[in-house]
């Protein structure tokens, strides 16, 4: 352990080197026109691998898909097998003037390393075979077997991932699942995620006329179809900060345990520092619930967001009724909404009663992906709270994430309920999907670490399912939220319908 840790410290610097080559790719999935990055960047992902020293390095694909990279190194009979999750793929660029460095070169700012996709989520291949390293290249052996894949298509909702994983199942059958993808709460701060929110996305069409018509001739006689639009999506919009009864009052928001309130306030927030961090401007309220906090908010409570609108552009406008106009609205979901049921919600609330009748139409974007929810406690929680204490020097805490991330529970359930282990690596300032993106150069390494003290503490354990034991470690102790399977309904303002049904 010592020797992989050292090893860690010392060879840092190459552990750089190999992310700027990562984020050198623009492994780009959203946009169809990137399949050239994409396979070198998983031909890159298996270089590295093979450099750490997995074996049996591979590039899998399924139904089409991007390349999955496959490594694995299974020398360690009798001890526990860890799946290691990380994706290469990442989200364009966007608002590229407000970059302050090239988002293709990874660049060492203030602490940080700016690039598209240093954090979400090269930095956990890296830091995920840094770890490897770490072993393989001073003692040769690892703790633990792993089994690592590496995704191309995780930011368009991993629509392949799910028969990857059946087709693949005996190959990579684990005990307990890895993934660096999620928040700490604070730079600093290690941060186990144990819940995620669901996404149901539609494409609203609104068609008033076949063409333009100027203006002039029929302005207040034809119907505008970008007003007709507008309208429809202000249904989306409650001035306390609620959705529409139908995606959240009558949609099985599960009542959130008074236990977790009282730990979400335990974790302080400044709404100062918030508004600093997302650069709301001066004097614009937020929009969560009155006496709801943010991370209740956006930890556990839908949430229905318009990622995209288009009629026409500003630059080639002209005295025109827009005859046709269009929307992306994407909702989050929370336990216990069932993602079929807020798509048919969504849809005959955003398709009844159209202003002037215009025509409109409503159609399913991606998969729905479903929430996930666990308790944070058994032996392999304990083992992932003790190596972030480790390698962070500090406290960790188990916190709720507002993002989501598809497959954890569906391979959660292949695996035989393998317990899911959500270590953070972004952090409020990273800017995931979004200008100037990064990575906390520390927070990295010190991640990479807590993984070399994670494979230790997994191969002690004779039963990484064991159900919790009674003497909790005080870190999971204290912070935990309550069994979601003990939720009880709760009082004063919080909402909603029917008790726990999980
Ligand atoms: N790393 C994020 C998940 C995440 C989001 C973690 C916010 C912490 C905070 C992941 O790469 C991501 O963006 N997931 C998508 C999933 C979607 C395409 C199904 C998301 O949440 O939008
Ligand atoms: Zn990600």
């Amino acid at each position: 352990m010592k020797k992989a840790v050292q090893w860690i410290a010392e060879n840092h610097a190459q552990r750089i080197n190999d992310l700027a080559e990562l984020v050198a790719i623009p492994s780009i999935s959203t946009d169809g026109e990137h399949q050239r990055e994409i396979d070198a960047c998983a031909d890159l992902v298996a270089r590295q691998m093979q450099e750490a020293g997995l074996q049996n390095v591979d590039l899998l694909r399924s139904h089409g898909s991007n390349p999955y990279v496959y490594g694995e190194w299974l020398g360690a009979p009798g001890k526990p097998t860890v799946f290691l999750y990380s994706h290469y793929d990442v989200q364009p660029i966007n608002y590229e003037a407000k970059w302050l460095s090239p988002p293709w070169t990874l660049t060492a700012r203030d602490g940080r390393l700016y690039g598209r996709g240093a954090a979400d989520d090269k930095g956990a291949i890296t830091a995920h075979l840094g770890a490897i390293a770490g072993f393989l290249k001073t003692i040769g052996e690892l703790p633990v077997n792993v089994k690592m894949v590496v995704e191309g298509e995780e930011e368009i909702g991993s629509k392949n991932l799910d028969g990857f994983f059946h087709e693949h199942k005996e190959k990579l059958k684990s005990d307990v699942i890895v993934v660096c993808d999620t928040d700490n709460i604070e730079v600093g701060t290690p941060c186990i995620t144990y819940s995620l929110r669901g996404i149901v996305a539609v494409l609203v069409e609104v068609e008033s006329a076949t063409r333009p018509v100027h203006s002039g001739q029929a302005g207040g006689a034809l119907a505008d179809s970008a007003i007709a639009l507008s309208v429809i999506l202000s249904r989306l919009y409650g001035k306390d900060g609620r959705l529409p009864p139908e995606l959240e009052d009558k949609a099985h928001v599960r009542k959130i345990d008074p236990a977790l309130r009282r730990t979400i306030k335990k974790l302080g927030f400044d709404p100062e520092k918030f508004r600093r961090d997302a650069g709301v401007l001066p004097g614009v309220q937020l929009a969560n619930r009155k006496n709801v906090d943010v991370r209740q908010q956006t930890w556990r409570l839908p949430s229905a967001n318009v990622i995209a609108l288009e009629a026409s552009s500003i630059k080639h406008a002209s005295n025109q009724i827009l005859p046709k106009a269009q929307a992306i609205v994407s909702c989050r979901i929370v336990p216990d909404q069932d993602p079929q049921e807020v798509l048919k919600n969504l849809q005959e609330l955003l398709s009844k009663d159209p202003p002037w009748n215009v025509r409109v139409n409503v159609s399913p974007l991606g998969a729905p992906v479903k929430w996930w929810i666990t308790d944070p406690k058994g032996p392999a929680f304990d083992a992932a709270m003790k190596a972030l204490k480790a390698g962070y020097g500090t406290k960790p805490l188990a916190i709720g994430c507002g993002g989501s991330i598809g497959f954890v529970g569906p391979l959660s359930e292949l695996f035989d309920d393998a317990p899911a282990l959500l270590l953070g690596i972004e952090d409020p300032q990273t800017n995931a999907h979004a200008p100037n993106e990064s990575l906390h150069e520390d927070d990295f390494r010190k991640l990479t670490i807590s993984l070399a003290h994670l494979f230790t503490n997994l191969s002690k354990l004779s039963d990484v399912k064991a159900p919790s034991s009674k003497k909790e470690p005080k870190t999971v102790a204290e912070e935990a939220p309550a069994s979601s399977s003990t939720e009880t309904p709760a009082s004063a303002e919080t909402e909603t319908s029917r008790p726990a049904s999980e």
